[in-house]
């Protein structure tokens, strides 16, 4: 149980980092502190970041399936349900690479939104199948979008 809720808080501070990640200021390229990764400025890295939450959500789901903890798979889910959305100026980016599979690419999005809901909703009536249905339909779901688009909007999203 404490191991639990250890990958909770976990869970909750990547969440915080992702909220209080807009305001930061851009990576100084004059500054001697500077880490090999501070060019990944808020901008360019905001799906990433979000992404990185996602998986940490998948892992509470997964953990609450070994454990039959249905509110940390609830937890999880609705996590993924209501994850942060891409910042405008990325979208922009994203659509121009695209160009016309750029609404293949916003309907895995929602579809990946809906099978959330859907197994949070089943975790919520502790239905097992239900939620190991909508568990192979999520990843399914990271995994298409990932094999269609992740090579090619990598290099556009990371200067
Ligand atoms: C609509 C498309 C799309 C969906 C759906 C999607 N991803 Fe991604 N994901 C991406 C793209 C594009 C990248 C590459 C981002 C980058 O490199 O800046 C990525 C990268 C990642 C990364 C790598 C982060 C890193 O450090 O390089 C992880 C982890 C990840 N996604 C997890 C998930 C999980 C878990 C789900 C499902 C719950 C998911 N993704 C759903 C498009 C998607």
């Amino acid at each position: 149980m404490r191991l639990l809720s250890i990958l909770t808080t976990a869970g909750a501070l990547c969440f915080g980092l992702l909220w209080s990640s807009a305001p930061a200021a851009p990576a100084s390229s004059s500054s001697p502190f500077r880490s090999s990764t501070s060019v990944d400025t808020v901008e360019t890295k905001r799906l990433r970041l979000l992404m990185v939450g996602l998986a940490q959500d998948m892992d509470r789901i997964s953990t609450g399936l070994w454990h039959e903890d249905y509110d940390l798979m609830q937890q999880g889910a609705a996590a993924i349900a209501r994850h942060p959305k891409i910042p405008p100026e990325q979208m922009k980016k994203i659509k121009a690479a695209l160009e016309n599979e750029f609404q293949a690419f916003v309907q895995y999005d929602k579809t990946v939104h809906k099978t959330a809901a859907e197994l949070a909703e089943a975790a919520s009536n502790e239905n097992l199948s239900r939620v190991l249905d909508a568990h192979t339909r999520l990843r399914n779901g990271c995994m298409g979008c990932h094999t269609a688009y992740r090579d090619r909007l990598r290099p556009v999203l990371t200067p």
